[in-house]
């Protein structure tokens, strides 16, 4: 290493884009350089499932023009970084160059899963994660019809809400009892059911794919109840896994996700992690690995406050959104390990679910009440978090009623 080696950021998403920005916000003036394999400016990607599918006008994807980059002495480096060197302090690339560095942070997110069923690699059969994947899924809608989408997360029901206002039938296949059920309360699993049903959009829950059929392109889902559906276009949106090749080979500590400590320091102190690859310590002796822009563009502001010489921990409140035909919702905090619920405000389209976990407030999810939203996040931020019934005082929404959470 010398004096002059730039830190490298690896992965140039919504955590490593983060990173290069607010390590010169707060006034570093080393050398950057933001490696990807992807060309182009950096992109953010929440758009991809939304606006991007819906409309022939692409959506503005790039966090900032080209010209931003040299402005602000930012190396945009489109290269895979296929190894690390912690002994020389290199980062290895694919072209055979290597990059001296003198502090690593690896942003290199995650992978879409596969399915490993019989006539998995046919044409027609998409998973969503770049530009170029939501353009093929867009121009696909053109000509489709009958279009199935295997995974009731974000990512399918996402793609069914467009696929189906495009005029397609749609229907959703999802192995779980219920929609979105690694995240979301069955309260707001049931409201999302019946909004997609309402529009017309087959919900199959406690199902799952037992192969693709066809020939040059996908036709038919053999679903696990024997059902044959018929499809000119299917979108895997079955979960993410972190990548942590490079992390691992390099003999970083690594379990679900990089492993690192509160300051975002892997087992390396010279190499930080952020984003949808880390997996964090959670204040309560387990790890966590959280999948958001939320959290990523928090890490990255730890990282960088870090690297400029202040101290800096990670414990921001978690946040989500998605938007699926006329209903967004919102989600502060975490509901795992909640016990009780409040439901403030019902209304058949605008609502929100109130969560405590040892009598104070844990998690709000609010469906088309964004002033629910903000509001939660602020109480949630707070050390005094409000304690059962007070609470609906403190949103917008009119006192809810106390009761137990039903289970699932
Ligand atoms: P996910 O983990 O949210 O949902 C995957 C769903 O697929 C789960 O409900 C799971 O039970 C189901 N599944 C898994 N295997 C299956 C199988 N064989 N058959 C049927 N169902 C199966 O992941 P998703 O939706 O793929 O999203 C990927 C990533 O993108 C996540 O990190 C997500 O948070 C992010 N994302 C976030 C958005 C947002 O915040 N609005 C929008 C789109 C994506």
């Amino acid at each position: 290493m010398s004096t002059a080696d730039p830190i490298v950021v690896v992965g140039a998403g919504h955590a490593g884009f983060h990173v290069a920005l607010f390590l010169r916000d707060e006034g570093v003036d080393t050398p950057i350089v933001l490696a990807d394999s992807l060309a182009g400016p950096p992109v953010q990607r929440p758009p991809l499932s939304k606006a991007m599918l819906l409309n022939a006008a692409e959506p503005r994807l790039a966090f900032r023009k080209p010209e931003f980059y040299p402005a602000r002495d930012i190396t945009l480096l489109h290269d895979t970084v296929v190894r690390i060197d912690r002994n020389r302090r290199q980062a290895c690339l694919e072209s055979g160059r290597t990059l001296g560095y003198r502090e690593l942070v690896l942003a290199t997110g995650c992978r879409p899963r596969a399915l490993t069923v019989p006539g998995a690699g046919l044409p027609g059969i998409r998973t969503l994660r770049t530009p170029d994947d939501a353009r093929a899924i867009r121009d696909a809608l053109d000509q489709a019809n009958d279009v199935v989408v295997v995974g009731g997360g974000f990512i399918g029901l996402e793609t069914a809400a467009a696929a189906r206002t495009r005029g397609c039938a749609v229907t959703v296949v999802e192995s779980l009892p219920r929609l979105m059920q690694r995240i979301v309360s069955p309260e707001v699993s049931a409201h999302f059911r019946t909004l997609h049903e309402t529009r017309g959009v087959h919900v199959r829950t406690d199902t799952t794919v037992h192969a693709f059929d066809g020939d040059t392109h996908v036709r038919q889902v053999l679903l696990s109840d024997g059902t044959r559906l018929s499809a000119d276009l299917v979108v895997l949106g079955v979960g993410v896994a972190p990548e942590t090749g490079l992390a691992r080979e390099c003999g970083l500590a690594v379990g679900d996700g990089v492993e690192v400590d509160t300051a975002l320091r892997t087992s390396d102190p010279l190499i930080s992690a952020v984003g949808d690859c880390v997996s964090f310590p959670a204040g309560d002796g387990t790890r966590r690995r959280l999948e958001s822009v939320q959290n990523a563009a928090d890490q990255a502001r730890v990282v960088a406050a870090r690297l400029a010489g202040r101290t800096a921990a990670f414990d921001a409140v978690p946040w989500f959104w998605t938007e699926q035909f006329s209903a967004k919702l919102q989600i502060a905090g975490l509901l795992p390990g909640t016990t009780e619920t409040v439901l403030s405000g019902e209304t058949a389209d605008a609502f929100s679910v109130l969560h405590f976990r040892d009598g104070r407030l844990a998690a709000v999810e609010s469906v088309n009440r964004p002033a629910d939203h903000v509001a939660a996040r602020r109480l949630l931020a707070q050390d005094d978090r409000p304690v059962g019934t007070d609470l609906a005082s403190a949103l917008s929404g009119r006192p809810g009623i106390l009761r137990p959470a039903p289970a699932g």
